[in-house]
């Protein structure tokens, strides 16, 4: 099969990683990123850290408005799917990017398989659960993380095409931490000590456009009394440099970090403070007690569990939880045994012939190929 993939911020190359690797021992593989993710250590840093191929194409939209920003990606996904003609696309996750994607390969009768499917905070202000709600309702093939997505999907009336199969970000944590163990030297070059320090980070939409919301994190981050480490997503950075917010020495308030360093910062913290999808499993997934800086997750098996406690942006809340953080005693492996990729892959093959081929690649879009309009 020729299989084109869509990626374009940070968490997408996370779990491109395993699935590219296991998709090219079987299959032709086209990478596409956006664009939607652009600063070194945003985007390059993952592609270095995880030996990610190069894309086939940047699409190069940057950053804007929700629908500035989707519509580009669409208009430009669609010239691509012209050229290439793949049998499927892949889109994973929720973001802008994942919603053009899904978008682009639907318009066009070509199959689509959603990775990290079902997922649901049930909560329709955040542009993620839009983003989630549009590619599951388009989607083929559904892959889903955990237990709770199957379900939040059969509610909604799909049960077609619909597989468990794990997480791929658990597959990356398993292939990645021997390697993070080995080779990071953050913990000395911050000045931290394993087990001596919370890890934070911080850059949802309702956290960081809401300065009363982002105030009161910080401060309550900056009236710990212990060490803190603090990678900010540039998104948040803006924000602050806007509230004029300054940090206290045992605040670490750092660039973001690549993706062994996060691996590392995780896997020696007391307790991860975060209001990051991807970041809450992994606190899971390395036995990292941890808490939620909102009202609600969609990753529920987290909190069930005993290992995440939502504490939203209440600093009262905030404190006690991080207060009485501990290890809970169980860990159900709910994400999956680490091969998610393998599974996703061997599914592929499940995918629906397309009812119509798109249309043969039109003269416009090998013109703007030629003018340079794509960076190939
Ligand atoms: C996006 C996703 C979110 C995901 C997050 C992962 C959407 C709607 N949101 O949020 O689901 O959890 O990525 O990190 O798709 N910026 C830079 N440099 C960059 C990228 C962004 O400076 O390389 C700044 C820009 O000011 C930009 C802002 O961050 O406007 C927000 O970026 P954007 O990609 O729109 O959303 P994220 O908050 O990153
Ligand atoms: N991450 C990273 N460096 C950082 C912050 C996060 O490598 O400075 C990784 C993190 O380990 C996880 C992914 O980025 O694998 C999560 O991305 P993010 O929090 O931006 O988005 P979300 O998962 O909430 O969509």
């Amino acid at each position: 099969m020729k299989v084109l993939s869509v990626v374009g911020a940070r968490p997408e190359f996370i779990q491109a990683a395993p699935v590219t690797r296991a998709l090219r021992q079987r299959h032709q593989e086209v990478l596409v990123h956006t664009g939607q993710h652009y600063d070194d250590l945003m985007s390059r840093v993952f592609f270095q850290d995880l030996a990610i191929p190069e894309p086939d194409y940047n699409l190069g939209v940057g950053s804007g408005p929700h629908g500035r920003q989707t519509g580009d990606m669409l208009a430009r996904l669609e010239e691509v799917l012209l050229i290439e003609q793949p049998d499927l696309v892949i889109v994973r996750g929720d973001t802008n990017s994942t919603l053009a994607g899904a978008l682009a390969a639907a318009k066009l009768h070509i199959p689509l398989a959603h990775i990290e499917a079902g997922a649901r905070s049930f909560d329709r202000s955040m542009p993620e659960e839009i983003n989630r709600l549009v590619a599951d309702r388009v989607a083929d093939l559904l892959f889903c993380i955990a237990p709770s997505a199957v379900e939040n999907l059969a509610r909604e009336g799909i049960t077609t095409g619909v597989h468990y199969v794990g997480d791929v970000m658990y597959d990356a944590v398993l292939t990645f931490l021997p390697r993070a163990r080995e080779r990071s030297t953050i913990l000395a070059r911050l000045g931290v000590a394993p087990r001596g320090y919370i890890l934070a980070t911080v850059h949802r939409a309702a956290n960081t456009d809401n300065p009363r919301a982002l105030e009161r994190i910080v401060t309550t981050l900056a009236t710990l009394d212990e060490p803190v480490v603090f990678p900010i997503h540039p998104r948040t950075r803006k924000a602050l440099a806007h509230l004029g917010t300054t940090f206290p020495p045992h605040v670490r308030a750092i660039e973001p970090v690549g993706y062994l360093d996060m691996l590392a910062l995780e896997d020696s913290a007391r307790v991860i403070v975060t209001d990051s999808g991807g970041v809450t499993r992994e606190a899971y997934f390395l036995g990292i007690p941890c808490v939620t800086l909102r009202e609600e997750t969609e990753h529920v098996e987290t909190v069930i569990y005993g290992w995440n406690t939502l504490a939203g942006t209440d600093p009262v809340r905030i404190r006690a939880a991080i207060a009485h953080a501990r290890p809970a005693s169980a860990r159900p492996p709910v994400f999956g045994d680490g091969t998610a990729a393998e599974a996703i892959v061997t599914l592929l093959k499940r995918a629906p012939i397309p009812s119509h081929r798109p249309a043969h690649p039109c003269q416009h879009a090998a013109g703007r190929l030629l003018e340079g309009s794509l960076d190939r």
